[in-house]
């Protein structure tokens, strides 16, 4: 149930029933203070102006016209124009109880799209590093998100396989292959990469050879592309390793790098050279955006095609997003990376919508993030000022949970021990991430994320906890429990459940705008008033059957939508801790 859309719609009409034009919006809000009752309609005010009315006078005539009867309790007119809504508790009541009756806690979304999600998108023979941990964290919570919300959610996984790198890379695996070098050698990416590139700097034989097997792969030659496959597989097995122990729901299937679209890019750019967008400048071809301006304050110029003939990284986006689109028939296509490359996206796009291969319909988004900072404020690098590998930061994260957890000294099993740490390990820092507007930049800070109070996965999984043992706890069966009723007696009662409806809302922000941190503080919110909740509202030792049933059902509710919330975001919960 989103409260906040069955209000506007109602609300709505009251507005055009009054006079306002159809295009009203009336500007529903959770309001911040409970005398402004439990949402607003902030939108009587622009109406009024619009029609040259009192904005309170026309408040008064909405009013007349407003059909929710049984939902609120009233609506008082406030300031200058607002309305304040104050919603019946008996329907709260009642809303909650369907709420717990239904899997899916009585959410729904009729408006299924089909959503391409381009996230992660690591490189090929490179480990991976923060700067995707981000993507891969963030990116994989959205497509949870959708998903809950019965879209169609397809994963891409936008690996970088392709690039004139790639006769180095074959070239130095064949040397490796030839020396019989282990397994072992061929798992360090990192080094991998840095002596493959060393070779090419440094042996002209080695870069001749180099060379050629670029021009051979790039023209289907069978080894390279045997030998560039293999490349392909060590990598993303590797990277299939983060992505279990993250929780991260890609698989090998959703790999779609850059290299399907390498046979799309000559048609692409005869096309937009034929439509007269790309044009010809030294041997280059160049789209020129009046939309961007260079530092002359020119139109700037976007290459599509390199003088050597190769295509570049934005040849490839105008590629995958019309694709996406004619292809993949989505509605929508949200791409995760890096704030560096939101201008390098909307120059692509721009293109793409100006060679007409997409419609305004479809929703082309960069949902880019800042960097990973570390506490002194610069980008975040190892002690000796490395780039931070993925696996690394990991184990890491595992050692530092399991010392937090020791010294708890709770009477945990060996086995259940190790099941709490890796999920408050893992769990930290993508909490961590997740919890933060991904736009700004963000300092990684073990001791904050690793800490029992604050808007922490631990925290949150503690909480989580607390309410299952109240049920370890109680003796009442999951039948009695079902039959009850609940009842909002106490002021605690009512706000817990207000809170437990409000969390559609969260979830569909955070399907629309690509923002799990909403999520993250909706939880924490929630978790408070849960705790305040308990500690005012006794439940097992009440004795009033009545009334300990119904707050029962308030707990109930709590720990699914606890539990559903932090599934949402990839974070596992445990039993006890
Ligand atoms: N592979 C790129 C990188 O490591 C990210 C790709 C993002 N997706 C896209 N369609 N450009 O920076």
């Amino acid at each position: 149930m989103n409260i906040q859309t069955l209000l506007s719609n109602n609300i709505q009409q009251a507005m055009v029933a009054a006079g306002a034009d159809v295009t009203c919006d009336a500007l529903i809000r959770q309001s911040g203070k409970p005398q402004f009752g439990d949402y607003q309609a902030n939108g009587i005010m622009p109406a009024a102006k619009k029609m040259g009315l009192n904005p309170r006078e026309f408040a008064q005539k909405v009013l007349t016209h407003i059909n929710l009867s049984g939902i609120v309790e009233k609506c008082e007119i406030a300031g200058p124009g607002f309305i304040n809504i104050f919603l019946d508790k008996n329907w709260l009541a009642q809303q909650a109880k369907i709420a717990l009756q239904d899997p899916h806690l009585n959410i729904k979304n009729n408006d299924k799209q089909t959503i391409v999600v381009d996230y992660s998108s690591p490189n090929v023979a490179k480990e991976m590093h923060v700067g995707h941990l981000r993507s891969t964290i963030i990116g994989d919570s959205v497509v949870r998100t959708l998903e809950f919300l019965n879209n169609h959610v397809i994963r891409a996984n936008h690996v970088g396989d392709w690039g004139t790198q790639f006769g180095m890379l074959i070239a130095y695996l064949e040397k490796m292959e030839n020396e019989q070098a282990s397994e072992m050698q061929l798992h360090d990416l990192e080094a991998f990469y840095r002596d493959a590139k060393k070779h090419y700097d440094e042996d002209p034989v080695f870069a001749e050879k180099a060379r050629n097997y670029v021009v051979k792969l790039q023209s289907g030659d069978d080894y390279c592309r045997q030998m560039w496959q293999k490349l392909v597989k060590i990598t993303m097995e590797q990277n299939q390793l983060n992505y279990n122990r993250l929780n991260v729901t890609l698989t090998e299937k959703d790999v779609m790098g850059e290299s399907l679209y390498n046979p799309m890019l000559p048609g692409i750019v005869a096309d937009l050279k034929a439509q007269g967008l790309a044009t010809e400048d030294d041997g280059a071809l160049v789209v020129y955006l009046d939309e961007f301006k260079n530092k002359d304050g020119d139109p700037m110029g976007v290459i599509v095609q390199k003088k050597d003939g190769g295509f570049l990284y934005t040849t490839t986006d105008i590629a995958a997003a019309k694709y996406r689109y004619e292809t993949l028939k989505a509605d929508r296509a949200l791409v995760f990376s890096d704030t560096r490359q939101s201008q390098h996206m909307q120059q692509a796009w721009l293109i793409t919508r100006k060679a007409g291969y997409v419609p305004d319909t479809f929703s082309l988004e960069h949902k880019n993030f800042g960097m990973m900072l570390g506490k002194d404020g610069k980008p975040f690098k190892t002690r000796t000022g490395g780039t931070v590998k993925l696996a690394d930061l990991l184990d890491e994260a595992i050692e530092r949970a399991d010392k937090l957890i020791s010294e708890k000294n709770t009477a945990l099993s060996e086995q259940e021990k190790a099941a709490v740490v890796e999920a408050v390990g893992i769990g930290a820092v993508k909490y961590a991430d997740l919890s933060k507007n991904r736009t700004t930049d963000y300092v990684f800070d073990w001791d904050n994320m690793l800490s029992f109070e604050g808007n922490t996965a631990p925290y949150m999984q503690y909480a989580y906890t607390r309410i299952r043992s109240i049920f370890n706890r109680s003796n009442v069966s999951e039948d009695t429990l079902n039959q009850a009723n609940i009842h909002l007696i106490d002021e605690k009662e009512r706000s817990l459940s207000l809170k437990l409806l409000q969390f559609e809302e969260a979830v569909q922000v955070v399907g629309r705008d690509g923002t799990p941190h909403v999520l993250c503080a909706y939880l924490y919110e929630l978790a408070g008033i849960f705790s305040s909740f308990y500690e005012h509202c006794p439940i097992l030792n009440q004795s009033d059957e009545a009334i300990k049933l119904s707050r029962l059902k308030l707990a109930k509710l709590t720990e699914r939508t606890l539990k559903q919330g932090l599934d949402l975001l990839g974070i596992k919960t445990v039993e006890k801790m």
